[in-house]
């Protein structure tokens, strides 16, 4: 393999999903990975390695952790420049900062800037996929995966939906233009390269049952699409849905109802979710995303990672740029121990790191491709130097072992301890 490079470090993969009496059982450090074409193809001692391939260059990462890119399983590209806005809850958040901003969009140059600074943020910051909506502009969506191919990352992205007078004029589409737009999108960006689209109804209160409806028929078209949208994540945006829906039986039955709810279904937030729909989430396999500096800065809730692991739902880990507070996926984890601390559920580093990982990449159903540094994967890596920082040194000096290490890796880094990125085997920097 004239092609192979190799990469020697700390090399941390998962072989499965982090067990809750065990979380380190299915984890696995190496001393380098072999890289070709843009895939992990091997993995071992440094000196199988070198062995197994000779003469391969061998860029040396020392006591660096190397590790699969982070992925953020729900982002809204287009609220980069309204992050950290000051004092409202959802809806007011929406109204004063976002849609505002996302009226922005309809200039397509804007929307090729934001896209561009938006995934410059994201890499320096260690991911290397996102899952984001656009706004309601089929040309915020032509943006951002324009954008991700010339840089050759692996995305997910959907024009936002929203048909109601809930939403401001200027921000609106049809059921039919909706439908159209997407179909036109999909068409054009759907498995093209590695890009993948989502159908993405905003939420309910911004669209009418007939935009949902059609949304439905599309995915039922399009079955290997995602669908995402929000659920659940503030007590008033519930009363207001069910205000609006008066037949359903709960927020998810808005969904259910019109062919919106399925295994590749990913629903961001679900904080206050009732049993029914629990049960049914986890009967069809849908994605949850946990938004943790998300939930605590709009003031939504906490969510119950405890009791939804161990229902064994699906769930990814985000950021919910711009209504959570940072573009970091380590602030993120570290936010997430903060809930499932005052949740009760104190989770280990190894969980945090597959949730931001593995999970999340299983969440959006690229979990054969992406999101562990094992043979196969594509090679979206990141090198973590437990140094980058005064503070970050001090305590990592007098880690335990590795487990230790990274946790507080987790609590207190940040870009600073993101020292190398790969996007398919290239590095960034
Ligand atoms: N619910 C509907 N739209 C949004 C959004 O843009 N951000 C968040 N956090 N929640 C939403
Ligand atoms: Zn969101």
């Amino acid at each position: 393999m004239p092609d192979t490079t190799l990469i020697a470090g700390r090399i941390l993969s998962f072989d499965a999903m982090p067990e809750a009496a065990a979380p380190t059982a299915s984890a696995r450090v190496d001393e380098a990975l072999a890289l070709s074409d843009g895939r992990i193809v091997a993995r071992g001692t440094r000196a199988e390695m070198l062995a197994q391939f000779p003469g391969a260059p061998l860029d040396d990462q020392g006591n660096r952790i190397v590790m699969a890119g982070f992925v953020d399983a729900h982002v809204h590209y287009p609220q980069t420049a309204i992050i950290a806005s000051w004092g409202k809850r959802l809806i007011d958040w929406l109204n004063s900062y976002t849609f505002p901003e996302e009226m922005r969009f309809a200039d397509p140059a804007y929307a090729g800037e934001v896209a561009a600074r938006y995934l410059d943020l994201t890499a320096a910051n260690g991911t290397t996929t996102v899952c984001s909506y656009g706004t309601i502009h089929p040309a915020s969506v032509d943006a951002f995966f324009a954008e991700a191919q010339k840089r050759n990352q692996r995305v997910v992205a959907g024009k936002t939906c929203m048909d109601r007078d809930t939403a401001p004029e200027g921000l609106r589409d049809t059921a039919q233009s909706a439908y159209d737009d997407s179909r036109a999108l999909i068409d054009r960006w759907q498995g093209v390269g590695r890009l993948g689209y989502a159908i993405t109804p905003r939420f309910s209160p911004t669209s009418t049952p007939e935009q949902l409806e059609a949304l439905g028929a599309l995915w039922a078209q399009h079955p290997t699409c995602l669908m995402q949208t929000h659920l659940s994540e503030q007590t008033d945006e519930i009363d207001w849905v069910m205000g609006l829906y008066p037949e359903a039986r709960d927020y998810l039955d808005t969904y259910e109802a019109h062919g919106l709810l399925g295994a590749r279904g990913v629903y961001g937030h679900a904080i206050h979710l009732e049993p029914r729909e629990r049960d049914r989430l986890a009967e069809v396999g849908a994605a949850l995303v946990h938004c943790p500096t998300s939930n605590t800065f709009i003031g939504s809730g906490l969510f119950d990672m405890g009791g939804l692991l161990a229902a064994g739902h699906r769930i990814g880990l985000a950021t919910d740029t711009g209504g959570g507070s940072s573009f970091s996926m380590l602030r993120t984890m570290a936010a997430a121990y903060e809930v499932g601390q005052l949740r009760g559920r104190a989770l280990h580093a190894a969980e945090l790191l597959w949730l931001a990982t593995a999970g999340s990449a299983q969440a959006l159903h690229l979990g054969a491709c992406i999101g562990t540094a094992a043979p196969g994967m594509e090679a979206d890596l990141i090198a973590l130097d437990p140094g980058a920082t005064p503070a970050l040194a001090q305590r990592t000096a007098r880690a335990e072992d590795i487990w230790d290490e990274l946790f507080a890796l987790i609590m207190l880094g940040d870009d600073r301890a993101i020292a190398r990125v790969w996007i398919a085997g290239q590095p960034l920097n």
